[in-house]
């Protein structure tokens, strides 16, 4: 496929895969705001630091502050798992450390997704020696069939079946990331 076209109704063919619309523009939308309201009331009298796990929450944490309506941070951490295959390796590498001092401040964790739940558990790990005052973790999807580690997930975007998702930040060997939409791998 040299274009890339998203047309709601349209599939996604992908090599020898069929990718069809899961999560609309809209729905993703209003559930932000939704879940933006309730970070900015649980904060509220705080100045959280959001920190968003490259690369694939670039896009959700973009969106989600701009909804949130008390004073905040942002830095980005860095992890690399998933090569690019569509099944977690089962190791985590860091490959950016954050910028900014944690240590006694209100730190949100901000992924994409959690699958395995690999990735936030070593996070959590990481971020806890750096000390802060509280740390919680949001996550636009979360695959509850696939959970391995004991994760606690604070702020969950929408639930969904255990099968690959593209779009929205989301990659399938790093592309993809730009659609609007997120689409589901049909089988
Ligand atoms: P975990 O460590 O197994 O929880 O995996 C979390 C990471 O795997 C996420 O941050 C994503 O980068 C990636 N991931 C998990 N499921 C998907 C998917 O369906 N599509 C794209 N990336 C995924
Ligand atoms: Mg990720």
């Amino acid at each position: 496929m040299s274009e890339l076209t998203e047309n709601n109704n349209d599939k996604l063919i992908i090599g020898d895969d069929v990718f069809v619309p899961f999560l609309t523009e809209n729905v993703i939308q209003n559930r932000i705001k939704e879940m933006a309201d309730q970070i900015s009331q649980d904060y509220k009298g705080k100045i959280p630091i959001f920190i968003g796990v490259l690369n694939g929450a670039f896009i959700f944490l973009s969106d989600l502050i701009k909804n949130i309506s008390i004073n905040c941070e942002i830095d980005f951490f860095k992890l690399s798992s998933y090569g690019d295959s569509k099944i977690s390796s089962g190791n985590v590498r860091m490959l950016k450390e954050l910028n900014c001092d944690v240590n006694g401040r209100d730190i949100i964790i901000v992924e994409d997704i959690v699958d395995t739940g690999l990735s936030i558990k070593y996070l959590e790990e990481i971020f806890q020696t750096h000390k802060p005052d509280s740390m919680k973790v949001c996550s636009l999807l979360m695959k509850p069939e696939s959970i391995k580690y004991n994760v606690k997930i604070d702020y969950i975007g929408f639930n969904i079946p255990s099968k690959f998702v593209i779009g929205y930040g989301l990659d399938y060997a790093q592309k993809y990331r730009n659609l609007r939409s997120i689409f589901v791998l049909s089988e």
